[in-house]
């Protein structure tokens, strides 16, 4: 029989809404304790009728030693066995494509794995064709490093390596060698990558770690950070990173990936390309691709203290700052955050964000299991798997906490596997889970399937304008979304008490309200209402 070809293309819009899945913990058909792609085969229709996502960012399926899961690849081109193999990647596509959901690949283009051929090759002589692959530096006078680089998992950037009396950088693990981006070779072949997984038809990528990928030349020395606290802060922050990350360079290499996805039609790229930047410094880095779309990591909501003012504060400055055309981004938590519940230390305030996320224009990533209100589980130090955790002790750095098994039911290990999961499904499953919550109509699963359904269907929502309101009573955020026939009044209140408001417009029509206690279609008056500790509102006004 002739294969059957994927002749799907499908396109990404402004509102597209992506989950991430993080392979190792989303489903284990394979009974090693550990997710497989066969597994999130297995959960696509979840995504498809109950998120109804547009797409899922895949971490890494690369093949890979795994000491950073998966960031660190070993090989490019080929899908790592714990996932799967190549027969069943394609499969994977061709049923996410039938459900109309597109593939984000998260390719990681800073470092490989010191397992890559390349770098055996490139640390076996200082003549071999492959050394200036990556950075390569010769030692001070004393022998101690070229300079004060710091690695984000601990210790020196900078390895020596006997065989040839030379240091190679490490922006991670000394195991991750970083690639010399300076060097045309590697940014060919990097492309070429690209460009072999864009003909899979892979939908777009997810750039990791882009504000690491060029160097100071000159390999200057970081100037000291005057606020650094010894004992108090991560020993990362005691230098800023001025020569090591960030460097003007990063927009020609990003350019360059834009022009490679540009090969093809309707593909989208979003990068990690900055850290803690203001929007009036990353915006030109919306403006990237002139074929196809690129979008920076908006990591905001991630780091904003907890006020209506600085949600409010920081929307319509973000609005101001971007232009037509530019396509925002919400995150509201990833496989390197605490889970957003945890975070805020409150699943109602998680409700809260999640109505402010979901209400926007622009594409909300949502981290699995965002979506039934997972929270990060405790880790015994027996436990431990991530590197960064055990490298870094007593900074609380371990990410192993919000990578835990997905909880879809009440069966043994959250129906994840039937064996013991690679790090430990959290005590609270059996409350906290897909089946049940979906059972139950005031879930916060039921929330976002509230919430996703209603965006998808308003115009106000996908299409509408955005405006906040100045409203005098404290701790309460207001924005309106409309178009010429749809109104829609968002209500937030960010208070732990219950706050009186009143608004002038005249009767307004309810589409749910964070609790969903509340029957949806119900009129609600605004000149007296009363919303009740971190409680939400979506609202229909009328025209
Ligand atoms: C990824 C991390 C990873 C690091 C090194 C980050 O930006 O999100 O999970 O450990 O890059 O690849």
């Amino acid at each position: 029989m002739p294969k059957q070809k994927d002749k799907k293309e499908l396109s990404w819009g402004i509102n597209d809404i992506i989950y991430q899945v993080y392979p190792r913990s989303f489903q284990d058909t394979t009974g090693n304790g550990i997710g497989d792609l066969q597994g999130v085969i297995s959960r696509l229709d979840y995504l498809e009728k109950v998120l109804r996502v547009n797409a899922i960012w895949l971490s890494p399926i690369y093949k890979s030693p795994m000491k950073d899961f998966g960031y660190d690849i070993s090989d490019y081109y080929q899908v790592d066995p714990i996932f799967g193999n190549m027969k069943i990647f394609n499969q994977f596509v061709k049923e996410a494509h039938s459900r109309n959901i597109k593939i984000l690949m998260d390719f990681v283009p800073n470092h490989t794995s010191d397992q890559h051929k390349w770098f055996i090759e490139s640390r076996s002589a200082k003549k071999n064709p492959k050394r200036n692959w990556y950075i390569w530096h010769k030692p001070k006078p004393d022998g101690s490093p070229p300079n004060n680089w710091l690695s984000r998992f601990g210790g020196s950037a900078w390895q020596f390596d006997e065989k040839t009396g030379e240091y190679y950088m490490h922006s991670f693990l000394p195991c991750q060698p970083d690639l010399n981006w300076r060097n045309p070779e590697v940014r060919k072949e990097m492309n070429k990558i690209l460009r072999f997984w864009l003909d899979k038809k892979v939908d777009g990528f997810r750039l990791d770690a882009v504000y690491h990928i060029i160097k100071d030349a000159k390999f200057r020395d970081n100037p000291i950070n005057p606020r650094y606290i010894p004992g108090h802060d991560d020993p990362y922050r005691q230098f800023l990173n001025v020569y090591d990350r960030g460097r003007p360079e990063t927009l020609d290499i990003l350019n360059q990936f834009c022009d490679t996805v540009g090969e093809y039609k309707n593909k989208f790229l979003v990068s990690e390309v900055f850290y803690k930047t203001k929007i009036s410094e990353i915006k030109k880095y919306y403006k990237l691709c002139q074929k196809g779309q690129h979008s920076p990591f908006n990591f905001n909501f991630i780091r904003l203290p907890w006020s209506a003012w600085a949600y409010r504060n920081f929307l319509d400055n973000y609005k101001e700052n971007l232009s037509e055309g530019d396509w925002p981004n919400f995150v509201l938590g990833n496989h390197d955050r605490p889970r957003v519940a945890s975070r805020l230390e409150s699943r109602k305030k998680a409700r809260l964000v999640a109505m402010l996320q979901l209400t926007l224009k622009g594409m909300p990533f949502i981290y699995y299991g965002e979506e039934i209100g997972m929270s990060d589980v405790p880790i015994k130090p027996s436990q431990q798997k991530d590197p960064w955790g055990k490298n870094v002790s007593g900074f609380d750095l371990g990410r192993d906490s919000h990578r835990t098994p997905m909880q879809w039911s009440t069966k043994k290990y959250a129906g994840f596997s039937k064996t013991k999961p690679w790090l430990p499904v959290a005590r609270n499953y059996l409350i906290f889970n897909v089946k049940k919550e979906l059972a139950d109509n005031k879930s916060i699963l039921n929330l976002y399937n509230n919430l996703i359904n209603f965006r998808k269907k308003s115009e106000a929502i996908t299409d509408g304008i955005y405006y906040s309101l100045d409203i005098r009573t404290k701790d309460i955020f207001a924005y309106v979304r409309e178009t010429t026939k749809e109104k829609i009044l968002i209500i937030l209140n960010f208070a732990s008490k219950r706050k009186k408001l009143s608004l002038p417009f005249s009767q307004a029509e309810l589409v749910c309200n964070t609790y969903l206690t509340k029957k949806s279609g119900q009129k609600i008056n605004l000149n007296k209402l009363y919303l009740r500790p971190f409680e939400g509102y979506v609202l229909k006004l009328k025209k």
